[in-house]
């Protein structure tokens, strides 16, 4: 959700930073902008829409430009349009600030300025901030970084911004307070990014700002100080990621991409971790914890979304496996509801992004309580991972179609190398069961594999069922939260109307919609539910609705009941979601496809949702 993208040094600023709000573009957005000193004037450009036509109107200026702040806005304060775009001048305009988050307590803030005079343009908290930094300036006449800092002290709320000044043109000012930020650290030139995505090609040096840190770039150099004015020694991390996976690759979007990663991804989120021919399953970051995870009476997971999918997965897991006793929260309730908490209570926090407000808060919750958090997270270096006491990374790669695929399917591999890993120390599985799972996770990313030949079959269903209005997925035991996530990825990209439903929770209320224009999608693959959810399809058939059923191959009965069968693989019962989720999201890939939608990034939705 929304980028920042700035640059000093060098070279020519506008073009590189217009590309990375590009490469940023997949959080999404509402509008860009960026603000450039050049000729001792400092000027914004900004638009509503995408960065493409921001770029359409720079064209016809000489920009030349050596430093500057870019930004891809998504809306909290004021509408998106081009007066309430990023990037905002002070009231002077000498300053420009860009701004992820929200001031919170902007209102009081902005109402004392009106008093001293100050003009406002946009309906932005971001531009109450930036005044507020100018008038501390004013009245203190301190340099701008120390009134950036007393700044902030006053501001509650989160925050990720860059600030510059066209009096000092050799200077970027950037702090963070709960949204993300990064600095590439180049040869005399510095990159300030929401992530390493646009920096990436320039420089795989870079420092993770913390919360409450200020950092300074002044005549080609980093200082970094915290919001109480103690200084810190920058610490410079090596990327390991590679510009090739960032990019397309001959496919026509990310999501089609990623979801054709997932044999690759599944294996790269066990690579180094398990070994089936010598029965061997270590996760480094848990190797301090596994026995406190083995002696725990109750996980609570948290996270939002598909990731909270991927936990509904895991409270299966670990409860079969491990016999714990697990609960499994919405972040967003669980940090409200003043929830119960103790301090030999393991909470497992899981989240693509890494980033997501809600889960963030749900830790700093529970940390307070006494908790010991285990992260589970796609990308390295995130907030929630370093606000985590240990975890394990999800190792998906950067994930950038907004509709979440491959992460989906290692958070449940990692989880469920987790749930086996705690079940041995705990002495609740076997060894054989032990070592025929380990053999079983490494035959999954060849199983993934063999769902797609179904792929072009998956295609002519969704061209049937282009044009449904509802969608209803049910699924029994570990099927159920797949066929959670089904519907939710035909919601997020097709805009089709979709509910998820445990099969036999469907007679208690949604029974009532099926008739013969229901397509029901059906988890029905010959696990331990499987009589019960033949009963299911019959129970649907009898009232008309037209039945997509997912079923183990060679299976003779369902097909004779249903409107179009799907085959998987036969995998051990437990790690079936990781195969039977993989026809929902190629279906609903394709409807949206064919309805056109934007399907990387689909309207409303932002990749990582800094904001409550
Ligand atoms: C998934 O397709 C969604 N875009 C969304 O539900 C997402 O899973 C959720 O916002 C959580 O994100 P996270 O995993 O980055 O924390
Ligand atoms: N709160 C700010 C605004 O509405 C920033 C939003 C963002 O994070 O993009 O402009």
């Amino acid at each position: 959700m929304c980028g920042i993208v700035a640059y000093i040094g060098n070279r020519e600023a506008c073009p590189l930073i217009i590309k990375g709000l590009k490469r940023l573009e997949y959080r999404g957005y509402d509008s860009s902008g960026v603000a450039l000193i050049e000729d001792s004037e400092l000027n914004i450009y900004k638009k509503k829409g995408k960065v493409s036509d921001l770029e359409s109107q720079l064209t016809d200026k000489n920009l030349n430009a050596k430093i500057g702040i870019g930004h891809t806005r998504w809306a909290t304060h004021g509408e998106p349009n081009d007066v309430n775009a990023h990037p905002h001048f002070s009231n002077d305009r000498k300053l420009a600030i860009i701004h992820n988050g929200i001031i919170e307590n902007y209102a009081a803030i902005k109402q004392n300025l009106i008093q001293k005079g100050h003009v406002f343009q946009s309906a932005t908290d971001t531009e109450v901030l930036i005044h507020f930094i100018e008038d501390i300036q004013k009245e203190t006449g301190t340099s701008l970084e120390e009134a950036v800092r007393l700044a902030l002290l006053e501001v509650v709320g989160a925050y990720a911004i860059v600030v510059m000044s066209v009096d000092f043109p050799d200077q970027l000012i950037a702090a963070r307070k709960g949204s993300p930020l990064v600095i590439g650290v180049g040869k005399d030139e510095f990159f300030f990014a929401s992530d390493a995505t646009p920096i990436i090609e320039y420089t795989k040096d870079v420092v993770y700002l913390d919360d409450y840190e200020v950092a300074v770039v002044r005549d080609g150099k980093l200082s970094i100080q915290n919001l109480d004015n103690t200084q810190k020694v920058p610490y410079i991390q090596k990327l390991e990621m590679e510009l090739e996976t960032i990019e397309k690759g001959g496919y026509d979007h990310f999501m089609i991409k990623e979801i054709f990663e997932q044999p690759r991804s599944i294996a790269d989120s066990m690579r180094g971790r398990v070994r089936a021919d010598e029965a061997h399953l270590q996760l480094g970051g848990l190797a301090n914890y596994i026995d406190k995870l083995a002696a725990s009476e109750r996980i609570v997971i948290v996270g939002c979304g598909t990731s909270w999918h991927a936990g509904l997965v895991a409270e299966y897991l670990f409860e079969e496996l491990a016999r714990i006793n697990v609960e499994v929260e919405y972040a967003s309730e669980f940090r409200y509801r003043n929830p119960v908490i103790k301090e030999n209570d393991i909470v497992i926090a899981i989240s693509q992004s890494g980033e997501t407000a809600d889960t963030l808060a749900a830790i700093e919750l529970a940390k307070s309580k006494g908790a010991t958090i285990f992260g589970v997270c796609n990308v390295v270096g995130s907030s929630i991972a370093r606000a985590s006491h240990a975890g394990a990374y999800t190792h998906a790669g950067p994930e950038i179609g907004v509709a979440s695929t491959k992460a989906f399917t290692a958070q449940v591999t990692v989880l469920t190398l987790i749930a086996i890993a705690t079940a041995k120390r705990k002495g609740t599985i076997s060894e054989e069961t032990y070592r025929q799972l380990l053999v079983e996770l490494e035959t999954i990313p060849a199983k993934v594999e063999q769902v797609f030949e179904n792929a072009a079959k998956i295609k002519e269903i969704a061209f049937i069922f282009t044009y449904a209005r509802n969608f209803i997925y049910l699924g029994r035991g570990l099927n159920f939260p797949v066929a959670l996530e089904g519907a939710l990825k035909l919601k997020e990209i097709s805009y089709i109307h979709a509910e998820g439903y445990p099969a036999a929770e469907m007679k208690h209320g949604p029974i009532a919609l099926i008739d013969e224009d229901m397509p029901v999608v059906f988890l029905a693959t010959k696990d331990s539910s499987y009589e019960k959810i033949v009963s299911n399809i019959q129970e649907v058939k009898a009232r008309k609705g037209r039945v997509i059923a997912i079923v183990t191959e060679g299976d003779t009965l369902i097909p004779t009941m249903v409107d179009f069968v799907i085959e998987v693989p036969k995998v051990h019962e437990i790690l079936t979601p990781l195969v039977s989720v993989i026809p929902l999201q190629l279906l609903s890939y394709y409807i949206a496809v064919m309805r056109g939608r934007n399907v990387d990034q689909p309207r409303n939705l932002a990749k990582s949702v800094t904001v409550e």
